[in-house]
């Protein structure tokens, strides 16, 4: 197997003070795995417990009792560490920028003062609504201060938040709700997107006609535009925070009860609702924060993620926010007005740390270096990027033109389950290579497994599945409600081992290059996807009588999404009706899961079981068909010319 040996890129001057000398992460790492126990035990002291553990690791990943936790008897609150202990310090400094869609409508700075009083005003709201410990909320805002208060109001009081992006169908969120048994949801009149507005509170009255009618709708009225109102049911959060308390005593929290449940795609049935608890996911937000990002007091961080994906979860909210940061909350897309909005909004907070995603540096690439150039970026200091593997080519635009040849690049590889990063870079201590997530950050113990006989791969350089040997303090603990799909779906293909999904090659100096996911999930502009959804959204529809759904190499996105339907017989296949499935889906499930190429296959390659051979329709997708392989197993060999004679995507 060779593994081209890539040049490292050395660390740019500048960075001589930074948080790790460059020994420093070799001696730390070798500590963090060689002592779990007593690295955690130190790091669990960067968050106040009101309760100190005595107890730091207690994990199991044997099959059939797999049980995760850590500081396990230690008693704290996650709004406490994210607010109430900055205001001795820090009241005054800015918390929160919220930076508007509309670049004419002035920025606003949240004080950690004001942060802490509309948190426990937004704690006091929802107690009024009778929301009680261990009660799920689901929340379904736009990018807007609320998001965060609301995060925080839950953790305040002991509920359990589950946060839906606001890209999502009505279906998509009544299924949320309804999976979470959430007694309420919070939502907005309208969002403001890219100078268009989404209708969320009209989603929200769809999606609420197929859940219980006792749950209760929270309603922002952000923009001020009209919407219907059903007494009783919807209230006015904003009105009733005005009313109710500044005042919300903290609840104490175990550090193993839950936070949040986020869903996620996975490669089989509906989304999985994964489970993060308190103690742990903090601090491992928390540090990873500081030492992937190189934070430092003064600095003012932005990740330009939404808060309905983990991202914005770890990295706008929870880990700036426990180490006293200023994090930005910016409601708008990247290229509106125009390609230089990122640049603007650099510019105008002097933004230190910027955090993105490889499909917005490709999508800005395109527009061409002058957009960036327009603005002053001196302030900028350690550039992200999170979301799917980054190509050599934007990692050294992103290198040259955004960070001028003087800001570290961290590709941080990391997943929902996992909380937060995991194989990344470090400034001022790991050197990069554009394209590769570098090395592990400090107790997560990577393994490279052969994929089909799960022998691990010793040595350098190593090719397989990327699976992870033990446990770290930011692991999800759990998929909600099904303790026993969460044990199958990490825990059963290679025993012994959290499996990720994803394949990896590890090179001469034992970097890990990701290679994107081995299953059926695909990863379209940096989102999640899984194929099965978007073919259950397909067969959904009348006239399609089966569905099979691949990725397939997309210049922008990374994957495009590529669906071979079957009508119904007699259902004539026209250009409308490939429209109609495609407003379909969006409807269905969301625009990101809307089906780029829609091929009309009047049969799908089986084997004689009636499996359907993904490998070859993906083959085919890639317009790689010279190397379909075995097809001796199908049932139907001429379907495969078929589909190759009428492919979508000739590359
Ligand atoms: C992919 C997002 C390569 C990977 C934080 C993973 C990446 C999935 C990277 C998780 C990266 C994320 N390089 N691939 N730096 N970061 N991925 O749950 O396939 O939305 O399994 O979490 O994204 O996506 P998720």
């Amino acid at each position: 197997m060779s593994v081209e040996n890539v040049a490292k890129h050395p660390i740019p001057p500048g960075f001589e003070d930074a948080l790790l000398l460059p020994d420093g992460y070799a001696k730390m790492y070798a500590e963090s795995v060689s002592d779990p126990e007593g690295f955690w035990r130190r790091e669990g002291r960067r968050l106040d417990w009101i309760q100190p553990y005595s107890k730091v690791k207690d994990t199991d990943f044997t099959l059939g009792k797999v049980s995760i936790k850590w500081f396990e008897d230690g008693v704290l609150n996650v709004s406490v560490n994210c607010v109430d202990r900055h205001l001795a310090t820090r009241a005054d400094q800015t918390a929160i920028i919220f930076e508007p869609d509309d670049p004419k409508t002035p920025a606003r700075h949240i004080t950690y003062a004001e942060l802490s009083e509309k948190v426990n005003r937004f704690a006091n709201v929802l107690l009024s609504q009778g929301v009680m410990r261990g009660d799920r909320v689901v929340i379904y805002l736009p990018m807007i201060p609320e998001a965060a208060y609301a995060m925080l109001a839950c953790a305040r009081i002991g509920a359990i938040h589950s946060i839906v992006f606001a890209g999502f169908s009505p279906d998509a969120l009544a299924n949320r709700i309804n999976d979470s048994g959430a007694k309420l949801v919070i939502t907005a009149d309208t969002a403001p997107r890219g100078g268009r507005r989404t209708a969320l509170k009209s989603n929200t009255d769809a999606a609420l006609l197929h859940c219980s009618d006792r749950v209760r709708c929270l309603v922002v009225k952000h923009t001020g535009d009209q919407t219907t109102w059903i007494d009783g049911r919807d209230v006015d959060v904003l009105a009733l925070m005005e009313q109710v308390s500044p005042h919300c005593p903290p609840r104490p929290m175990g550090a193993e009860d839950p936070l949040f449940i986020l869903y996620t795609s996975g490669s089989t049935g509906k989304p999985k609702g994964v489970v993060h608890t308190s103690g742990g996911y903090l601090v491992y937000a928390a540090m990873t924060h500081q030492y992937v990002f190189d934070y430092k007091d003064g600095d003012v961080f932005w990740c330009t993620a939404d808060v309905g994906w983990v991202t914005g979860h770890s990295y706008i909210v929870y880990g700036p926010l426990a180490n006293g940061a200023t994090t930005i909350m910016f409601e708008g897309v990247p290229t509106w007005p125009d390609a230089g909005r990122f640049w603007e909004v650099c510019a105008k907070h002097k933004v230190t740390q910027f955090y993105t995603a490889p499909t917005a540096i490709r999508s800005l690439m395109g527009q061409g270096p002058e957009w960036v150039e327009k603005h002053d970026l001196s302030s900028l200091r350690v550039l992200g990027s999170v979301g799917e593997p980054i190509n050599p080519e934007a990692w050294n635009w992103y290198d040259k033109h955004v960070g001028q040849g003087r800001c570290p690049i961290v590709d941080t590889w990391w997943q929902t389950e996992t909380g937060g990063h995991m194989i990344t870079s470090i400034p001022g201590a790991i050197e990069t290579k554009a394209g590769s997530a570098t090395l592990p950050f400090f107790g997560v113990r990577p393994a490279i497994l052969d994929a089909s006989t799960g022998v691990v791969q010793q040595g350098d350089p190593a090719e397989g599945v990327l699976c992870i040997s033990d446990s770290w303090p930011g692991q999800m603990r759990t998929l909600w409600g099904d303790h026993q799909r969460f044990e199958e779906a990490y825990f059963q293909q290679y025993p012994g081992y959290y499996f990720t999904g994803d394949g990896c090659r590890r090179d001469e100096d034992g970097y890990y290059w990701i290679t994107g996911r081995v299953d059926d999930v695909i990863n379209v502009s940096g989102h999640r996807m899984g194929t099965a959804e978007v073919e259950s959204a397909l067969v959904a529809h009348q006239k399609v009588a089966e569905a099979a759904v691949v990725g397939y190499p997309h210049p922008l996105k990374g994957q495009g999404i590529y669906a071979y339907v079957t009508l119904m017989n007699g259902v004539e296949p026209t250009d409308a009706l490939r429209k109609e499935l495609e407003t379909w889906v969006r409807t269905e499930i969301g625009p990101i899961a809307k089906p780029d190429l829609i091929q009309w296959a009047p049969g799908l390659p089986k084997t004689r079981s009636g499996k359907i051979m993904r490998r070859i329709l993906r083959k085919i997708a890639e317009d790689d068909f010279g190397a379909l392989g075995d097809t001796s197993t199908l049932a139907d060999p001429g379907v495969v010319d078929e589909l190759i004679e009428n492919r979508m995507n000739r590359a």
